[in-house]
């Protein structure tokens, strides 16, 4: 690696296909940032870590294809970008275990997203509890130097900093202390509801669904109850958020009078803003089911990001292995 070369890296959780908040707050600048000069970018679908949740084999995989076929579409180059699957790379539980060795159980106990899913969720695995630990080595094994993630995640990059530190105390320098790269979400999408779009609610824009549920979810975005002939507030309306995330200006300067005139309806706004998904990602849209039909390519995908992954992984965890005299 060159002096200013900087690798970065980043996992994403496969909990379900991407939606519009999700596309616009993370897909869209991740890859913007993967393109970036004098950079390496490693991404991978943290399938170890959906296990603590998900229990059902099918569904497991489901996700990580529909969650890869979308960073597809939006542009990901797999010739650009490392992308892999998690578990691709079994060298990662093996580092997570030498960490788990050097860090205070009760520092553990301490950790935000452990309590917080304790007492939302039914199934508190061990698993849940070592997740930090498993994202420590996620980052170590790929000597990553910039860690781009939401603030959620700060406690974790700390964790990973202090266990490495843990590891140096006892065996000399061996990792690299990687940094946060904070993305603050510049924009908060909001949902169908007007809540944060959110895919464990009820009010998600996939823009990938087929047209009759995108129909159906664009229907379901609420208004007030202004009549047809009506004139409209756009300033405080949902529908427009909505509209205005996705179009251009004079399309939004058109929107913007046709509230204020009025004899323009919510039917006839969200009819112009499932035309104007069609058109926006007609190409996403396509990919996305071309990746969604021909699983196998994108399992090569992930195969061949995951080769050139275990070739840094074996040379770290190498490193490892001989501080710790195996
Ligand atoms: P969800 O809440 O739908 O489960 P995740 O927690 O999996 O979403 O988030 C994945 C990424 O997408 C994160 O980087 C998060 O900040 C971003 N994200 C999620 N929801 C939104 C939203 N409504 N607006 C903007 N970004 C979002
Ligand atoms: N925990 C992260 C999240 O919920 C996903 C993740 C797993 C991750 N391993 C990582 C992110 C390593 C960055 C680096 O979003």
């Amino acid at each position: 690696m060159g002096k200013d070369f900087k690798r970065i890296l980043t996992g994403i959780q496969s909990t379900g296909t991407p939606h519009l908040g999700n596309i616009l707050g993370a897909i869209i600048p991740a890859i913007k940032y993967s393109q970036q000069d004098n950079t390496e970018t490693y991404l991978f679908i943290a399938d170890l870590h959906s296990l603590t949740q998900i229990k059902n084999a099918k569904i497991l995989n489901e996700n990580t294809l529909n969650t890869a076929a979308a960073w597809l579409a939006c542009g990901l180059d797999p010739n650009k970008t490392i992308f892999y699957r998690q578990s691709d790379v079994p060298q990662v539980t093996e580092l997570a275990w030498y960490l788990s060795c050097l860090y205070p159980f009760n520092r553990l106990t301490l950790a935000h997203s452990f309590k917080d899913k304790k007492s939302r969720l039914e199934d508190i695995n061990s698993g849940l509890f070592n997740y930090p630990i498993l994202m420590a080595a996620d980052i170590l094994l790929y000597d990553a130097q910039i860690v781009p993630v939401g603030k959620d995640q700060l406690q974790h990059l700390e964790i990973t900093r202090n266990v490495a530190n843990r590891f140096h105390n006892i065996y000399g320098e061996t990792f690299i202390l990687p940094k946060e790269d904070l993305q603050e979400n510049n924009k908060l999408i909001q949902g169908t509801d007007g809540e944060k779009m959110s895919k464990s609610k009820n009010n998600v824009i996939n823009i990938f669904a087929d047209v009759k549920e995108l129909k159906k979810q664009i229907k379901n975005i609420k208004t007030d109850s202004s009549g047809l002939q009506d004139r409209k507030d756009w300033s405080n309306c949902n529908l427009f958020k909505i509209y205005s995330l996705i179009a251009n200006e004079n399309e939004i300067c058109k929107m913007k009078m046709q509230y204020e005139n009025g004899g323009y309806g919510y039917g006839n706004i969200k009819e112009d803003l499932f035309n104007l998904i069609n058109t926006k990602f007609k190409n996403e849209r396509d990919k996305f089911q071309y990746y969604i039909s021909n699983p196998e390519e994108v399992n090569l995908i992930l195969s061949s990001g995951a080769v050139k992954a275990q070739s840094t992984a074996n040379k770290v965890l190498n490193r490892v292995r001989k501080k710790l005299g195996y």
